[in-house]
């Protein structure tokens, strides 16, 4: 029997399993780090803590599997999207990497979008528009503004293929997680060496791109000897923790949906043509399956809400010992009633994606009364949560998107109660599946196709995820979430122009 490891290096910790080649998952282990946040908005990792992580990670499951190194055939990479590890020519790292949900390149996204000779050109170029979040505003932030830095860069590398470096010595990425740089062809699946060469990037710092389940390389000699592994243990090329999470959800092929409440919350749909939000509001990527793509929307703050809440506000609740707070919080939400009495909650506490791509927007309490207590700022943080992710939804049935089934994953789906508010505002069954672990499962699944233990990776999930339970909307809270939900839009719209006064303090 061959097994496999997947790894999912996220915003709040590193995430590994191993599993054999039915898919059965035999170990799991993760490791925490903090992210930095040297100013308001913005956020930094270094790069070591994910190493470090994926070391201790990986060193745990394949002990506790008790396997012998030659059994595990193939390791797949995930990881939080859009991040810019910059080395420099003795592969350092120059300085912190910049995070997926910093929003410190406001200025840099119009100059791309100037360079690239307008919007709509850049968007035919690379199918998206130019986001803070994304990672070539990232590259030209640090031209602008710490240009000895820029000088010394001789490669750009997102957070998991740092990783590959470390473990395998190459530069390689795939091709879902280089749609999220904004310099990919996401069409044709290969660089942009049009807009490349608008912004005067060099190609030559940009890794080579891979299919998801493609070899990318084999262990180092020193570091599968550190790891307990083989040194003909492959490495593919994985996904982007969107693409991957999806695969780890079976999400390969059209008409199911995947919504999932991480740090960050994800609406995603797969596509067998490249199809695109002509606003843009929506992200067309290339997916995790061989030659298809992917459109998504993105919360940027949406288990990060809740954790945010019990972090900051709820301090007392973790300083306890023994208690899990979330469970207090979760049990004081379920106590009110939907619509948490006329609050709201806006969950832009570190701006937003979609559908506003606003930078600058900020999180919000609205609507307290002396009424209100914990409880229901907890529930209302759910429901602002649950009607951003609608917003998505909204988009992808303007699209004419079809959605017949929707698949709840990640963190927050643990909760029954925040499962079940997610069902009462999409007005749909909030599914779930027989393995939680998302990404990293989803990265096992593709390095067991790469190994050959699959065909592809559409007969891996066919063989290995069944829908588990399925959890109705309650028509009351449905007809209360609906009538609540034009309340929410509305408040964003009213809010805009505060949100930038705000910023210019
Ligand atoms: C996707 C995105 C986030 C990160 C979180 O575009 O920015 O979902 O990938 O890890």
């Amino acid at each position: 029997m061959a097994f496999y490891i997947g790894v999912d290096i996220g915003t709040s910790g590193t995430k590994s399993l191993i599993m054999d080649e039915r898919g059965t998952i035999l170990a799991e282990s993760s490791a925490e780090y903090p992210v930095l946040m040297p100013k308001p908005l913005w956020t930094e990792q270094d790069p070591e803590q994910w190493w470090l992580a994926v070391k201790k990670t990986i060193k745990a499951v394949v002990k506790a599997s008790k396997l012998k190194k030659g059994d595990i055939k193939a390791i797949g990479l995930s990881g939080q999207m859009h991040g810019s590890v910059f080395l420099n020519k003795k592969g350092n790292v120059i300085r912190p990497a910049l995070l997926w949900n910093d929003q410190r390149t406001v200025a840099e996204c119009e100059e791309i979008t100037r360079l690239a000779g307008g919007r709509e050109s850049l968007i035919k170029m690379v199918a998206n528009p130019a986001l803070t979040g994304f990672t070539a505003p990232k590259l030209l932030w640090l031209r602008n503004h710490e240009p000895k830095n820029y000088a010394a860069l001789t490669h750009l590398l997102l957070p998991k293929d740092d990783v590959r470096r470390r473990l395998t010595g190459e530069f390689a990425t795939d091709a879902s997680d280089a749609s999220g740089m904004l310099l990919l062809d996401v069409k044709n699946r290969t660089w942009s060496k049009e807009l490349l060469s608008k912004l005067e990037i060099d190609p030559s710092i940009l890794a080579k791109v891979y299919e998801s389940e493609q070899v990318t390389g084999t262990l180092l000699p020193d570091v599968a000897a550190e790891l307990g592994l083989s040194p003909e243990c492959k490495v593919v090329g994985g996904a982007g923790d969107c693409a991957a999470g999806a695969v780890g959800n079976g999400i390969v092929k059209q008409g199911i949906l995947t919504a999932s409440l991480g740090t960050s919350g994800v609406m995603f749909c797969h596509s067998d043509e490249p199809q695109y939000d002509a606003q843009g509001r929506l992200h067309t990527f290339c997916h995790a399956v061989h030659g298809k793509w992917h459109m998504m929307g993105v919360t940027l703050s949406a288990a990060g809400s809740l954790q945010w809440f019990v972090n900051q506000i709820c301090k007392e609740l973790s300083a306890k010992r023994g208690a899990d707070p979330f469970a207090v919080i979760n049990e004081e939400a379920a106590a009110v009633s939907a619509g948490s009495e006329g609050l709201f909650f806006l969950p832009y506490l570190a701006g937003e994606r979609t559908p506003h791509a606003d930078p600058m927007a900020r999180g919000c309490f609205i609507g307290l009364t002396n009424k209100h207590g914990r409880g229901h700022m907890a529930r209302s943080v759910m429901e602002g949560v649950a009607y951003s992710l609608r917003e998505s939804l909204a988009i992808l049935s303007q699209l004419q998107v079809p959605v017949k089934e929707i698949r709840v994953s990640g963190g927050g789906a643990k909760s029954p109660l925040w499962k079940q508010i997610l069902a009462d505002v999409f007005g749909q069954k909030a599914c779930t599946i027989n393995a939680e672990q998302g990404p990293a499962y989803g990265v096992a699944l593709l390095a067991a196709v790469g190994d050959g233990a699959f065909k592809n990776i559409e007969e891996a999930c066919k063989a290995t995820i069944q829908v588990v339970d399925r959890v109705p909307p309650t028509k009351a809270s449905q007809k209360k979430y609906d009538a609540a939900f034009p309340v929410y839009q509305q408040l964003y719209t009213s809010l805009k122009k505060s949100f930038t006064d705000i910023g210019s303090l």
